[in-house]
This record gives structure tokens, sequence and C-alpha cells, in this order.
């Protein structure tokens, strides 16, 4: 990806559906044999990935404009190594699985660029359940006479854990109780839909979610929520050019962590009902951020706001508390001229006047869209490497920066 530098973003961007609402919705439509039509679905990699699986494992999908009708037949109970090991949402995969066949056969997810990544809040939470497992030959086996309702606590608010357990015991016999449970809207989302397929899922977006087992679900039609991480890049993008744009279908609700930062470094944004108005003209303030789980401040924005306060003035302080080793970017940000170090978990971003054009990779796939705005702020041309890790979950990311402004080819 070729991106042109000094571009100041104008215009208006239209947000897609969420990448982490999506996944664990297709995981979850293994719960029914029924028809279940999903609307909005952006058209990412994640999401090829993922429909990919799902059809190796028997499931029929037909794909419409912007949606995808799944019939999940389920002739098999193995998730092929291949697909799994592209993408690590396929874990979500287990709780589904079992819920439907009683055993899954997958392959343990192996680390990934932003640090080891441990399954073992999923693995406790489905023993809980009553599932037995154990590892052979790199894959996890997994079987259960019946899931069974139990007290859950995760010892850690674990976004997928709480998802895999909350399909897993969405049809077990009896009550399941998710204590600590993540809060995230993506988990929210997820309730929602299994809801609607006639679950009865309460309390998802606190931090005890009550799970009372159906004995089975029907079909329906659902819309993920808008991508709040998408649309905080978008947001981080147009304050970084110190552009003006409007940031269409959004939930302001679900950014607020990332506006209250925005508006901290001297941005102007105002909220809409379904839009925000995103702005700067002064000067980058100087910010610390730790990111934390929802309502805190998104580990998933943390490249893209670094990239923002590379150039802002004095020093930004930025603790990255959710994952062990998410500064991949900040060797690439460096090559461009920023003044980052690091030490542990913290960052100082000592801001400079201006980042210049160079030829980066993209580590990851925020980290890739913390480079793309680098570089659409930098003097000169930034070559962006390995941008297909952006096509992960962003959708036409190039085509909505183009549309705002910015000069972008994809190479
Ligand atoms: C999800 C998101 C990801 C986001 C992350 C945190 C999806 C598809 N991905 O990932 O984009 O960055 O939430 O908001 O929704 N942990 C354990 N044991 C476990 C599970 C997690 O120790 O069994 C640790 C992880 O290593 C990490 C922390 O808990 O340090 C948070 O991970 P988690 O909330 O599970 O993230 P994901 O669901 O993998």
């Amino acid at each position: 990806m070729l991106i042109k530098g000094e571009t100041v973003l104008q215009g208006e961007v239209t947000i897609s559906s969420s990448k982490n609402a999506i996944l664990p919705i297709l995981a979850a439509c293994l719960l029914t044999e029924d028809e279940v039509r999903i609307e909005k679905v952006p058209d990412i990699n994640d999401v090829i990935i993922i429909t990919e699986i799902l059809k190796e494992l028997g499931v029929v999908i037909e794909h419409g404009r912007n949606s995808l009708t799944l019939c999940s037949k389920l002739v098999s109970t193995q998730p092929p190594y291949e697909l799994v090991r592209q993408i690590r949402a396929s874990v979500l995969l287990m709780g589904p699985i079992l819920a439907r066949r009683g055993q899954v056969r997958i392959a343990l997810p192996g680390g990934c660029a932003i640090g080891t990544r441990p399954i073992d809040l999923h693995l406790k939470g489905l023993q809980a359940l009553g599932v037995d497992i154990c590892l052979q030959s790199g894959d996890l086996v997994a079987k259960a006479n019946r899931l069974t309702g139990n007290h859950v606590y995760l010892d850690y608010p674990s976004v997928g854990a709480t998802e895999n357990i909350m399909m897993a015991a969405a049809t077990a016999q009896g009550i399941s109780y998710i204590e600590n449970a993540a809060l995230e809207p993506e988990v929210v989302d997820l309730a929602n839909f299994i809801n609607q397929m006639g679950g009865k899922i309460y309390g998802a977006g606190t931090n005890v979610i009550k799970i009372i087992g159906v004995r089975e679900l029907h079909g329906t039609e659902y819309s993920p929520i808008p991508d709040r991480i998408e649309a905080g890049t978008y947001m981080t993008a147009v304050a970084a050019t110190g552009g003006a744009a409007l940031i269409k279908n959004v939930l302001p609700d679900h950014l607020k962590a990332i506006t209250a930062k925005l508006i901290e470094s001297g941005a102007d944004v105002i909220e809409g009902k379904n839009s925000l108005q995103v702005s700067r003209t002064g000067k980058i303030k100087p910010v610390y951020i730790k990111t934390l789980p929802y309502p805190g401040f998104p580990t998933d924005m943390q490249a893209q706001f670094m990239a923002y306060l590379s150039c802002g003035q004095g020093s930004s302080i930025i603790s990255e508390s959710v994952f062990e080793n998410r500064y991949m970017h900040v060797q690439e940000l460096s090559r461009m001229g920023a003044d980052i170090q690091t030490e542990g978990k913290t960052a100082i971003i000592k801001g400079v006047k201006n980042l210049s054009g160079a030829q980066v990779k993209a580590p990851d796939l925020r980290a890739g869209a913390a480079l793309v705005i680098a570089g659409l702020t930098a003097q000169g041309d930034t070559t962006l490497l390995e941008s297909e890790h952006v096509k992960r979950g962003y959708e036409n990311i190039a085509e909505k920066f183009i549309a705002m402004g910015a000069c972008i080819e994809n190479i």
C-alpha cells in the first residue's frame, strides 16, 4: 500500500459492522440447524476465513450482496488446521460445536504477534460445564455427554472466554452464571443475537451474565453493531491529519473512552445520534492512556493513538495493560522519525515536529492501521508492506480514506 503524506482528511466516512461482533455471531450460527441470515456483513478477510471454516464443517452458506444466509448441517466437528491457524477467533467455534454435537477437535491456537494469548479461561469455563478436554498431537480434543449449567468465575474478564462459555451454556441443561464477565459491546451483541434465536441470556454488559439453557434455538435475521474500533481509527486519523470529518454509522456510547482522549489531546468531537463530527485545529496535547477492558480505553486503539501522539507537543505516556507484547508498531513508527521509548508495558512518546515517509511493515492488524495514519500525516510517501494484515479487519480502507481526500494506492 502506497500512502501519500501531508493529507488533511475531510468529508465523511461510513463505518462497517463490527469485526469482533460478527466473528462470534457467525460461530453462534452453529447453535441452530435452522436458517440464519446475517445482514450488513463486512467484506474483510477474517469473515472470509471463518465462513470457509464453517463450510468445511458442513454449513451451507449463501452469499448475498451484503448478507450471508447460513444453514448449519454440521457434518464435521473438526475445523481444519490450515484455516484455524489463520484466525485466532476460531477458538470461538469450540463452544457452539460442543453445544451441537458434544465433541470437538481443534488445533490449539499458537502464539501471535501480540503475545502468547492463552485460552485457559475458555477451557476452565467449558470444563465447568462438564466438558472433558485433553491435548492430542497439538489438538484440543473436547467431549461432553451433556453440557450442564454451572457457575464460572473468570480470573480476567476475557472477551473470547465470555463469548465461548455463553455459547456453550445457551443450550446446556440448567442455569449458568459467568462471573467477572467481559462488558464489551460485542459480548452484548452476541447475547442479543442468541436471544433473538430463542436463547435466555440476561445481564450481558454487566459483570454477571445469567444463561438459562434452552432446549433448542431457532433461525433469525440479524445485523451486527457498527465497528467501534474502525470508527475510532477514522476519528484518530482525522484528528492526526488536522482535518474535519463526519464519522457515520456509529454508536457514540461505545466510543466514550476514545472520544474523551481525543478531546483531552486537543481535538473536537461532537456527538450526534449515530454519528460523530471530529476535527482538530490546535496543537496535539500530550495525554496519558492506559488500555483496559471495556469501558476503559481499548487496546485495539493503542497503536493508532501512538501514531497520532507521535507528532504531539511534549511527552505522552501509554500503558498497555491488556496484552503483554503489543508494541510491535514502535519500531516501524521509529523508522518514520517518531521518538518512542518502551519499558515493559509503558511507552513514552516524545512528540516530534513531523514524521517522514518510509518503507514500513504492518506487524499486525491494528499496528498496520496505525502505520496508515502515520503515513497520512508524514512528509513524503510511505510504503506499507504486508498491508494484508489491515484488510483482515478494515473494509475498503484505501477507498474510504481516498473518499476523504487521501491518496492511497494498493500495490
Ligand atoms: C478480543 C478481540 C481483540 C481485542 C481483545 C481485548 C475478538 C475476535 N478479538 O480478543 O481484538 O484486542 O478482545 O479487547 O473479539 N487471556 C488469558 N486467558 C484466556 C483468555 C485471555 O489469559 O483464556 C488474556 C489474554 O492473553 C489477554 C487478556 O486476557 O492478555 C484479554 O484477552 P481477551 O479479552 O480474551 O481477548 P480476545 O477475546 O482474544
